[in-house]
């Protein structure tokens, strides 16, 4: 959500700005902006819509850019005002001497507005951004330092940004800011760049500055130096990351969905490595801090997550509840604040964020922490604002996922989650050869999923044969009963038709008044089970209404294709570690339905990456 880059050098500054603008985009956009110091002055640009816009705005004024020195670029994703060109950043004090770019929210900007337009400042837009130039700007009257004019400004507000800004009178620095929201300093030769994230940064260095909430960096073309609120000097520590090249690339796959699709069984290959040796031994998880003996006499477990991080939630109680035999609640994030009584020093609270950037989660997590509980997070980005507030954090270990729908990060949070229930079970010596059973089970799973994956093509021409259905309605049962719901969230989050999931046995319960022969019901049928004869009588009730019957099986019943008119096969598999299957079709079934509908497959609209409001 929203994108910042920054860049002090001698390369073509508009060219970096919008090239790593780019980078960003998947994380969700309607506007971008730039800001050049050029000729002694700061030149702004901006265009609503896509990236390319304003590229091309930039492309047509060509003659007026002579050699910046510095600038400042951001992609807005509309929270405060519609996304227009007065809204989109780079924003300015009222006589423009201050220009700044904002990931985060301003929390306190009306109140802050009220002040300052009694002082004399005049607002352009209606973003909770413009309050932080003015503040600066009337800072910088009384300090004449950028720097100090930032510190000063810092303690007014409340909320969460990254903050990128300039000064009309300051030619060689940018100074930046960060407080709950993302942003990094790469660290270049005679070059420096700030950025929300890595792969904005990669082409130009792989050295990196974690900056630290309410930490003051000014960078110059040579230098980088951190101060905190209190002016005392922060050390500069650099780290060199590992440049993931490949995840901010397409690979030959169409879309970036796509790619991170057929990802998925190396990802689960390699979490399984190095954990599951000998399937008779216990499995390691070393990044679980919490002892022994606190895991043994746990009563309850708490998850907290969102969106699709939610559906992995949701199986993970299952697993924990059967694997571990611990009681276990699931919430989404945003509703768990409204809990009273639920969370204490005595409970274990797992928040699942692939981003480690969501406000919901992270204020969710900051509420239990501060009742005490013991906090595990389970992440894509360890370096996230959320693993501040760990006690132990489990990487999933997908690598940069790039589209805006959840697909590989899921199966990483998917599996992490069976490793740590087989993990708790183990301490808690519960069922040795039910455990042993299934870590031989999970070792099967990477090639299971690339046999699914083989059979793209037939899973295409069903799911373009479906792309003409308006509605559809997903249903499962227990263990698979969340992967219904995020099949449901993946066809609606890319394609925009409209799928809802139930469990099944509640469909009799209001639901079968929609079913007609234009509102398909899609099952996912796992043999083995109990569910799996009680979910078929849910589809004869819907086939007795004339609705299209669709599922996804690992079974070999024969009968099976009298009943349903599509089916998508997966090999066989158990109930417990089906969730690691079915979700495939699932994927690829709404993938191949939004590219055949021509929708925007990688950056569906009114979506953003990371949710970095509540
Ligand atoms: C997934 O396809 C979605 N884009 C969305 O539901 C996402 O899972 C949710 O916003 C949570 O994000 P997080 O895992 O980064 O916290």
């Amino acid at each position: 959500m929203c994108g910042i880059v920054g860049y002090v050098g001698d390369a073509n500054v508009q060219e970096v700005l919008v090239n790593g603008l780019k980078t960003l985009k998947y994380r969700g956009y309607d506007s971008a902006g730039i800001a050049l110091f050029d000729e002694g002055k700061i030149k702004i640009y901006k265009a609503t819509g896509k990236l390319e816009n304003l590229s091309n705005k930039l492309l047509n004024l060509n003659s007026e850019i002579k050699k910046p020195s510095m600038g400042i670029g951001h992609i807005r994703w509309a929270t405060h005002g519609v996304a227009n060109e007065i809204n989109a950043h780079p924003h300015t004090s009222t006589t423009g001497d201050i220009v700044l770019v904002h990931n985060g929210i301003i929390e306190n900007f009306k109140e802050l507005k009220a002040e300052l337009e009694k002082q004399g400042c005049v607002f352009k837009s209606q973003t909770d951004t413009e309050v932080v130039a003015h503040l600066i700007s009337e800072e910088y009257k009384k300090t004449k330092n950028l720097k100090d004019a930032v510190k000063n400004a810092l303690p007014k507000l409340m909320g969460a940004y990254a903050l990128c800004i300039m000064s009309a009178n300051e030619s060689d620095k940018i100074v930046v800011v960060r407080k709950n929201a993302p942003l990094i300093i790469g660290v270049g030769d005679g070059e420096n760049i700030v950025a929300s994230d890595i792969p904005a940064i990669v082409s130009t260095t792989s050295n990196i500055i974690y900056l630290n909430d309410e930490e003051v960096a000014v960078v110059k073309k040579d230098s980088v130096e951190i101060e905190n609120l209190n002016g005392e000097k922060v050390p500069v520590k650099v780290v060199r990351i590992s440049i993931e090249t490949d995840a901010i690339s397409k690979m030959g796959y169409k879309h970036y969905m796509l790619k991170e699709i057929h990802e998925q069984p190396n990802i689960v290959r390699n979490l399984l490595c190095g954990r599951i040796g000998d399937v008779n031994q216990p499995i390691k998880l070393d990044e679980v801090k919490i002892s022994r003996d606190v895991l043994k006499n746990l009563s309850k477990i708490q998850i907290i997550a969102c969106g699709t991080s939610l559906h992995a939630g949701q199986i993970g109680r299952y697993l924990i509840e059967d694997l571990a035999g611990v009681s276990c609640e699931v919430e989404a994030a945003s509703e768990y604040i409204y809990r009273k009584n639920t969370t204490d020093a005595n409970s274990l609270v797992i928040a699942i964020s692939q981003s480690g950037e969501t406000a919901d989660t992270i204020t969710a997590v900051k509420q239990a922490k501060e009742k005490g509980a013991y906090i595990i997070v389970i992440t894509n980005r360890p370096d996230s604002n959320i693993t501040r507030y760990a006690d132990s954090i489990l990487n999933v270990n997908a690598g940069i996922e790039v589209s805006v729908a959840a697909t590989k990060s899921y199966t990483a949070q998917l599996l992490t989650l069976y490793l740590f229930a087989i993990y708790l079970a183990e301490v808690k010596d519960e069922g040795k050869d039910k455990l042993v059973n299934i870590k031989k089970e999970l070792l099967s799973i990477p090639t299971k999923m690339e046999e699914i994956l083989s059979s793209e093509s037939d899973i295409e021409k069903k799911a373009d044969a479906l792309s003409k259905y308006k509605n559809f309605v997903y249903i499962g049962r227990g263990i698979n009963l969340p992967t219904a719901m995020e099949g449901a969230l993946k066809l609606k989050e890319i394609s925009y038709i409209n799928a809802n999931a139930y469990p099944a046995g509640e469909l009799k319960h209001g639901p079968i008044a929609l079913l007609d022969e234009n509102m398909p019901v899609v099952s996912v049928l796992i043999p083995g089970h109990i569910s799996y004869d009680k979910t078929i009588s849910n589809c004869e009730e819907a086939k007795a209404r004339n609705a299209k019957l669709i599922t996804v099986t690992s079974s070999n019943d024969e009968n099976l294709k009298k009943l349903f008119d599509v089916i998508f096969k997966i090999p066989e598999v158990s109930d417990l570690l089906s969730p690691l299957l079915t979700v495939l079709p699932f994927q690829l079934i709404a993938y191949h339905i939004s590219n055949f509908l021509g929708k925007d497959v990688d950056q569906p609209r009114n979506l953003a990456k990371s949710v970095t409001v509540e």
